[in-house]
């Protein structure tokens, strides 16, 4: 096991490390020369493509969070409305799904059963399924439609990482071939969006190398009892995804919450020295996000939190309010949530490394679960 790991603490560890070259390997070999986008693969009908009006993203746990974080380019890119939905949730509620909605599935192992049930009822409704998934040839991939598969090698640690990132590069993907085969405003924008796409992986490389004081971080808060993550926009789904990786493998209580919630509750729970991460927009956001954010961050250092910011190099609005600038490189809003999960992931890793926790194998949790 250890030759395994590679000399590396921990698969999850590893599993960090390895998500320049699961974004890239993800993304290789699905554009053409002119780098337009080819999903033969899918083996999908385009006309039928073309006359979907809603999506609906089903997933559980952290492939939920990259559903989420996926909804506002895909949204915004195709212009056809977009939900994210647990699986368990979606199965048992009696969803509006007619054959003019996409159910996307999002699963790692492409076993877990509460999304297997979500696919096979969308279907039942009929429903076009396609299964995002890691691992070929699994359950719901083979249940679905179609499939797109991530290809981001064999997850181990039950902390899901790289498989994250790579699946929000895949709902990229679709979203700008749904964007490209319907045509409109983004259809002439994917080309562009794509090569940005292409650059992340040396962007998350770049992170990946300059996480020293992150690690320092994590060692030096490993008694702390509660962190708070808050984000914005795509920031949001990143701060749940930070905190769920906390819960995961630290045991830490740990809340994600959206910024523009902060004054309706949570803001109760700032109290001198209380860590909070903030995952901040990029700094060419629509509607000054950005200084919304910072307006945020300020209340709450008001209050005595301890700020540990997320955002890009050169932003300086943020610095007299933050206790920690961590840096991502600068990319364009949507690419953003692409590398500010890195540095959580980081954190939740060393901090339950510096506890003496099995990292790979948290309690009570499974790498797939196969009941409902
Ligand atoms: C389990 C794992 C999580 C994972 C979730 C979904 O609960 O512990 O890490 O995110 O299942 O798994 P999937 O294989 O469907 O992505």
């Amino acid at each position: 096991e250890a030759a395994e790991k590679g000399g590396h603490a921990s698969f999850m560890e590893k599993e960090i490390l390895e998500q320049p070259k699961a974004i890239a390997d993800t993304l290789l070999g699905r554009t053409d020369e002119d780098g337009k986008l080819v999903l033969d693969e899918m083996n999908i009908d385009p006309d039928r493509l073309r006359a979907i009006d809603k999506i609906i993203i089903v997933a559980c746990g952290t492939a939920f969070y990259s559903g989420l974080s996926a909804k506002y380019a895909i949204e915004h890119w195709t212009r056809i409305q977009t939900e994210v939905e647990l699986a368990h949730e979606f199965r048992y509620r009696d969803p509006v799904v007619d054959d003019r909605t996409l159910v996307v599935s999002m699963s790692q192992s492409g076993e877990t059963m509460d999304t297997l049930m979500a696919v096979k009822h969308a279907k039942e409704l009929g429903a076009l399924t396609v299964s995002i998934c890691n691992t070929y040839g699994a359950t719901i991939p083979r249940e679905s439609d179609a499939a797109l598969y991530t290809h981001a090698g064999p997850e181990i640690a039950v902390a899901s990482t790289k498989a994250f990132t790579a699946q929000i590069a895949a709902c990229y993907l679709l979203g700008l071939y749904l964007a490209q085969l319907r045509g409109g405003t983004y259809a002439e924008d994917a080309q562009a969006v794509m090569r940005e796409l292409a650059e992340i992986p040396q962007h998350v490389d770049t992170v990946l190398g300059s996480m020293d004081r992150v690690r320092e971080i994590a060692r030096f808060m490993s008694d702390t009892r509660s962190v708070l993550f808050l984000g914005r926009h795509v920031g949001y789904p990143i701060a749940l995804e930070g905190a769920l990786k906390l819960k995961e493998i630290a045991y830490i209580h740990a809340e994600g919450f959206a910024a523009g919630e902060l004054k309706h509750g949570p803001i109760a729970l700032i109290e001198p020295g209380q860590p909070v991460f903030i995952v901040m927009p990029a700094q060419d956001s629509p509607y000054d996000l950005h200084a919304k954010v910072v307006s945020n961050i300020q209340e709450i250092r008001a209050r005595g939190a301890r700020t540990l910011v997320i955002t890009e190099r050169g932003d300086e609005a943020v610095r007299p309010f933050a206790d920690e600038v961590i840096e991502v490189p600068r990319t364009s809003v949507m690419m953003m949530p692409l590398l500010s999960i890195i540095p959580l992931q980081v954190f939740a890793c060393e901090l339950a490394t510096a506890k003496g926790l099995d990292v790979d194998q948290p309690r009570n949790l499974a790498k797939s679960v196969t009941v409902e």
